[in-house]
């Protein structure tokens, strides 16, 4: 399983890489507009310092023709580095695109998945990830869990080398059903993460905890 964050806010990473068992930061125009940031491509080289190498880095073109995406992924290339996983929205200029990445050996998360025939698509260009838009497709009246259940039966069926990074999250429930669906990875905003710890049942329960111990001891019995 894996946590990702899907943002490039500084202080979230920062704080989100400390905390929790984060494995990647991903992120689309749209993140990148919320944070806006002067030098895209310092941002972004800052955002790698954070995470280190170990972590999976995600950053999507913006060209609309397969010519053009590859033109922003060599750009990529070229100011972040060659580890980056290159997002690619699954059009039918995307899969071409995810196709000569794969040949050339590159990382590949092949996103804007909003059906099984586009994921199927995508897995079969050689994606490394392949992110469905849960809350999205939710919003449109689609299963987002079917289809994660659908795809995830046919990694496993055909071998495929390839993660379920479930994405488009807006509450902790779909993260949750998600990796139950079968998702191997989610990629949620920091604030999304942070409720799993903001359930007010596990502050009581340390509250509680906690008082037995000092009324136990006074404040002069530590365990450390
Ligand atoms: C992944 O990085 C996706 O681009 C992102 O999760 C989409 O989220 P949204 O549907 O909230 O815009």
């Amino acid at each position: 399983m894996e946590f990702i964050l899907d943002t490039i806010n500084l202080d979230e990473i920062r704080d989100g890489v400390d905390h929790m068992p984060i494995s990647g930061i991903t992120s689309n125009p749209s993140i990148v507009k919320k944070t806006a940031p002067d030098d895209f491509f310092e941002h972004m080289r800052e955002v790698r310092r954070i995470i280190g190498k170990e972590r999976s880095l995600h950053i999507q073109v913006v060209g609309t023709t397969c010519e053009d995406m590859l033109r922003d992924a060599k750009r990529i290339f070229e100011e972040v580095d060659e580890d980056v996983y290159i997002k690619i929205p699954t059009s039918y200029e995307g899969v071409k695109a995810i196709k000569a990445l794969k040949a050339q050996g590159r990382n590949v998360t092949a996103t804007a998945i909003y059906t099984v025939m586009q994921a199927y698509m995508a897995l079969e260009a050689g994606a490394d990830y392949i992110a469905p838009y849960v809350n999205r497709i939710a919003n449109i009246g689609g299963d987002p869990y079917d289809l994660i259940d659908k795809v995830e039966s046919r990694i496993a069926m055909d071998g495929y080398d390839c993660k379920i990074l479930a994405a488009s999250f807006h509450a902790l429930g779909q993260v949750e059903e998600s990796l139950a669906a079968g998702a191997q990875a989610i990629t949620a905003p920091y604030g999304v993460l942070k409720t799993i710890f903001g359930n007010i049942n596990i502050s009581q329960a340390i509250k509680d905890f906690n008082n037995d111990w000092y009324d136990l001891y006074g404040d002069n019995k530590k365990v450390s």
